[in-house]
């Protein structure tokens, strides 16, 4: 079958490709002229393991070609892929449709055939009645030809997107007549065959699913951030209470590590997204409302961790931080809403001069951290630093060369977003170390840890 994929970021490239792996024959169309001849010339636009791999196997199959004229890629597809970016509208936190519906148009404009129109950008409620209504005024009715909106969002995680895309733990479908469901089952063939779980639904529960999960998945990080809080007052492990409450097995141990406050390209906005849409429907959703604001506080937070264990605001002025990780988690170079911004402008704000490493992140992090000074690696970062924080949780900093830490930097702190070390090894090794809701010192020898 032939699928066209509008939108060829960190979703519709990934799905392209993998789509094209499964035996279709798949072209990515973008509009961003640079990304297209980046993809031509085999150079990925985006950090993703595996993927480079993926898309040169696919290409040289003939599988997998890539666009900027819409009109003449989508001849032909069966399929029409809507995998552009909804990021939230400045002012109100409402998901920004203008990519969505702009390819709406150019899709009915262009229409030569019977087709099914895929959303797989995350798109509130209704979305898709109204991707129905621009295509539908855009010609393609006019032209006689048949054709018919699904929702099909993507549940991935950048980092492990391939993985993910391959092996799902469940495929969603929305759609609302039998042409959508017949041309979706054969999308997704090959991963019935992988006996993938697949989820035929109404399109608008479709739509509040993807809000729904991500906004669960949000409030149980942010709920064990909470507990981590608590247990530093108290005196308690988080990553024991953790564990204690993971084995439950209604709870599941995933998505309880406590950190730094969740960010990223998802969580932030689609939160902010569905709250928007309580509010339009009048109809509530004051766990989320909690959610969003306790991640807002907390990353800031963190950064006042950062300068109260230089000694306190008075102290930190002038004195200098090495940030370890500035993508919002490890494995990718997605930089969009990461909690390393908040701290980094936390500690800036408050006189502290900030040098930063991280492996695939600091292209992208120039420009959103200007007053941040980019280093080699991160011993180069660590030099003569007044404290070490970890941000994210990078492989390259898990077993990091600790003397060479301790004799390059000026003081011994480490601030540990992360919990990637042990606090009892780290204060035998002489570190002033602090980590996320591990209490107290005694709390923290006693630790199972890691
Ligand atoms: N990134 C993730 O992990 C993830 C996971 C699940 C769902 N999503 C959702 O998927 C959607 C896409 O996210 P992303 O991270 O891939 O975004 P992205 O910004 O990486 O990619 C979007 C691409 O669409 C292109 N584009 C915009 N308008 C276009 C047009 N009119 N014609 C052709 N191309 C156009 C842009 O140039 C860009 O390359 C969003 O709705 C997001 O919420 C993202």
């Amino acid at each position: 079958m032939k699928i066209a994929m509008v939108g060829s970021g960190y979703v519709g490239l990934v799905s392209g490709a993998c789509f094209a792996d499964f035996g279709h024959d798949v072209v990515c169309i973008d509009k961003d002229q640079a990304k297209i001849d980046a993809l031509h010339r085999g150079v990925m636009p985006i950090y993703e393991p595996g993927l480079d791999a993926l898309v040169d196997t696919n290409v040289k199959a003939g599988r997998l070609t890539f666009s900027t004229d819409l009109p003449s890629a989508i001849a032909g597809a069966l399929a029409i892929f809507i995998a552009v970016g909804t990021p939230s509208r400045r002012g109100d936190g409402h998901a920004d449709l203008t990519f969505v519906h702009a390819v709406a148009r150019e899709v009915g404009e262009a229409l030569a055939g019977d087709a099914v129109v895929v959303t797989k950008s995350t798109v509130p409620v209704g979305t898709g009645d109204e991707v129905e209504r621009i295509i539908a005024d855009s010609g393609a009715a006019a032209r006689g030809h048949r054709f018919s909106v699904v929702s099909n969002p993507e549940f991935l995680r950048e980092g492990a997107a391939i993985g993910d895309f391959k092996r799902p733990d469940r495929i969603v479908i929305g759609a609302e007549d039998e042409f959508g469901r017949e041309i979706m089952r054969e999308v997704y063939r090959p991963l019935f065959l992988n006996q993938a779980p697949i989820l035929f639904t109404n399109r608008r529960t479709s739509e509040l699913i993807k809000y729904a999960a991500n906004a669960f998945l949000a409030t149980k990080i942010t709920f064990i951030n909470e507990m981590a809080d608590l247990c530093e007052k108290v005196g308690a492990d988080v990553q024991d209470v953790a564990r204690g409450i993971g084995m439950d097995n209604r709870i599941g141990p995933k998505f309880l590590h406590a950190g730094p406050g969740y960010g990223g390209s998802c969580f932030p906005k689609d939160t902010l997204a569905l709250l928007k849409t309580s509010e339009d429907y009048d109809s509530p959703t004051r766990i989320v409302e909690a959610v969003v604001k306790a991640n807002d506080t907390r990353k800031r937070a963190m950064g006042r961790k950062v300068i109260d264990a230089l000694g306190g605001l008075e102290q930190a002025r002038g004195k200098k931080v090495a940030l370890l990780g500035l993508t919002f988690k490890p494995n990718t170079d997605d930089m969009r809403d990461s909690p390393a911004i908040a701290v980094a402008q936390t500690l800036t704000d408050a006189g502290v001069a900030v040098t930063a490493y991280d492996p695939e992140g600091m292209e992208q992090a120039r420009p959103l951290l200007p007053q941040v000074t980019m280093a080699d690696d991160p011993y180069a970062a660590i030099d003569g630093a007044d404290a070490v924080a970890i941000v994210t949780e990078w492989d390259a900093f898990r077993a990091l060369d600790l003397d060479r830490v301790k004799a390059i930097a000026k003081a011994p702190v480490l601030v540990d977003l992360r919990n990637i070390y042990n606090p009892a090894d780290m204060r035998a090794k002489g570190f002033a170390y602090s980590s996320i809701g591990r209490g107290s010192p005694a709390a923290n020898g006693m630790s199972g840890g890691l």
